[in-house]
């Protein structure tokens, strides 16, 4: 099933939109955490740790499943496919990963929050350990992801024995129209 050429050049904007912006939003929870660490200002700490559990549950959750969704109707809407390609698959894997790692980490995102707004003077000694947790959360999954950011411009050829397997019912006029590279000999 291959997308018309106009709702697959939209469809690719939603997904570069999507996955672009998740990047953007974890730059700027990362500083919200790091500010949320070193600020000696108790209303800066409060209001860092508030944003963040919004900007984590709203924006970064919401443009994580965005990215795979949308990712994954790119694969199957376009002759490059499912599981054909390693940099699809490390893709795939890295955007899930992440985004399995940020479901885990939300009750300790909900824990700084829901502390820092009942408590009326804050105990830095109890927020330093969640505090750097999410610093080297945020920072860890901003590194993460730029590989798929660098994979989905690069495409690095490398088909999987799927992929061989498959190649052989997509034309081969196909595969300059999508920019593959025709592969020399398949993998034994
Ligand atoms: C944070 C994660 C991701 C980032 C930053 C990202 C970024 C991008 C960008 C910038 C492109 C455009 C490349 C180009 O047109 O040359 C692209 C294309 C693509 N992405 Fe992603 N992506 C991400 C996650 C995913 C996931 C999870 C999947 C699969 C489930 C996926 C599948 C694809 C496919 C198949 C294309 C090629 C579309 C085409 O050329 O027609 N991406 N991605």
């Amino acid at each position: 099933m291959t997308m018309a050429p106009g709702l697959r050049k939209f469809a690719l904007t939603v997904h570069v939109i999507c996955s672009v912006g998740l990047l953007g939003a974890i730059a700027g929870f990362l500083a919200l955490a790091i500010a949320g660490l070193t600020s000696q200002n108790d209303q800066m700490v409060r209001a860092a740790y508030l944003a963040m559990e919004l900007i984590a549950r709203f924006v970064i959750l919401a443009l994580a499943f965005a990215s795979l969704l949308t990712g994954l109707i790119q694969s199957v809407g376009t002759p490059w496919g499912l599981f054909r390609h390693y940099w699809f698959l490390v893709k795939l894997l890295l955007t899930a990963f992440a985004t399995i790692v940020l479901l885990v980490k939300m009750e300790l995102i909900g824990y700084a929050a829901a502390r820092l707004s009942a408590e009326t003077t804050l105990f830095r000694a109890d927020l330093r350990a969640a505090g750097i947790q999410l610093v080297i959360h945020a920072s860890g999954g901003l590194l993460v992801l730029l590989v798929p950011a660098i994979l989905s411009v690069y495409k690095p050829a490398g088909m999987t024995r799927y992929g061989w397997r498959k190649r052989s019912a997509i034309a081969p006029g196909l595969h300059a129209v999508v920019g593959l590279q025709a592969p020399k000999s398949p993998a034994s």
